[in-house]
């Protein structure tokens, strides 16, 4: 007899929907299984303005499938509808305050990229002069609108993240009443700065938890797990898994879903983003499973950000069980992670 797990309201609280024929394909991948999800403004142009947000929240929602068909996925059911609320966020440039109250109910945080760290982040901060920044992050604080920081300097590949605490820590002190949170940490540097600063929180991916870089460039070059951050070292990969496994209440699941089709992929220059989103529940399973965690995983992917941003996500129930799932070639255009592999874990419904 398979044993099953149910996860109550998942939410993903980093990730990339892109727009046009991509968003059609993998929106609806996370609002079969997710609740909420917080959406990543990194657009060409990129998300600055009420205008361009309030209509990307459209299109998110219009290719969830709000008001129309949306039968391009087998076992249709539960695919899209109003169950899913994306968390929308705003591309991090040195705002003012008339405009932060102005979009202050359309947003859910501001995202910040070290310009030209990774995708799309051309337009970001060019250096981190904190007295240029404060009227902006003041105002933030005051209107309680967290901080997301992709935090990589542009040094060596391997120590840009950890480069950058000295800024999380200057961004931490200078504005303690700042929630700031750290995305898609990869070292035991960044799991060291939650214990030091009470206002600096972490969102860890599953393939953070699963690979290091050796996986992604140890032996044939795997392009389809080429991320920003990249990969590191396996006492980097155990400091992650150590905090996700017992549910650190400062951790919380971001997948850091980031589809590119496969040409962009499989190619000379490839491009960085590994997609995990409709796997991701899964491979979280067989993880928490395989280490005997099961019962921390809830706290993981939802009860930990219920608390840590104070939200209500829509109701949703995600039964998973312990059956092997084959996962797919493709979707649409994108290769996932682990493409054609076997796992140990799989949807059986949503409710
Ligand atoms: C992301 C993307 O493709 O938008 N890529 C990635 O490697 N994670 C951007 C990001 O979060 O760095
Ligand atoms: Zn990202």
């Amino acid at each position: 007899m398979s044993r099953q797990h149910t996860l109550l309201m998942p939410l993903d609280m980093h990730l990339h929907l892109r727009d046009g024929v991509m968003l059609e394909t993998v929106a609806p991948l996370s609002s079969y299984t997710f609740s909420g999800a917080v959406v990543m403004p990194n657009l060409v142009p990129p998300i600055t303005s009420k205008e361009s947000l309030l209509a990307y929240k459209e299109r998110v929602l219009l290719a969830c499938g709000y008001g129309v068909d949306s039968d391009n996925f087998e076992d249709g059911d539960g695919l899209g509808g109003s169950d899913f609320e994306p968390l929308m966020t705003l591309f991090y440039q040195n705002y003012s305050e008339d405009f932060l109250q102005e979009v202050r109910d359309d947003i859910f945080a501001i995202k910040l990229y070290p310009a030209g760290i990774t995708t799309n982040s051309e337009g970001g901060v060019e250096s981190f002069d904190i007295e240029t920044m404060r009227p902006t992050l003041e105002a933030m604080a005051r209107m309680d609108i967290p901080l997301l920081v992709h935090g990589e300097t542009d040094g060596f590949v391997m120590d840009r993240e950890a480069e950058f605490m000295s800024i999380y820590k200057l961004l931490a002190e200078n504005f303690p009443d700042l929630k700031i949170v750290m995305e898609h940490i990869t070292t035991m540097a960044a799991v060291d700065m939650l214990e030091r600063h009470e206002n600096l929180y972490a969102t860890i991916t599953i393939h953070h938890l699963l690979i290091t870089l050796d996986d992604v460039a140890g032996g044939m070059l795997a392009p389809h797990l080429f991320c920003k951050p990249i990969a590191k070292r396996p006492e980097d990969r155990e400091a992650l898994l150590k905090v996700a496994l017992e549910a650190h209440p400062k951790v919380m699941f971001g997948s850091d879903s980031a589809p590119h089709p496969q040409h962009r992929k499989e190619a000379c220059g490839c491009a960085a983003g590994v997609f995990t989103a409709p796997i991701a529940l899964q491979l979280l399973c067989e993880l928490f499973d395989k280490h005997g965690k099961l019962e921390n995983l809830q706290n993981f992917v939802s009860d930990n950000a219920q608390n840590i941003y104070g939200i209500c996500p829509e109701f949703k129930e995600v039964i998973l069980e312990n059956k092997e799932f084959k996962i797919p070639e493709r979707y649409g255009e994108v290769v996932p992670i682990y493409a054609g592999k076997t796992i140990a874990w799989s949807i059986e419904d949503v409710i």
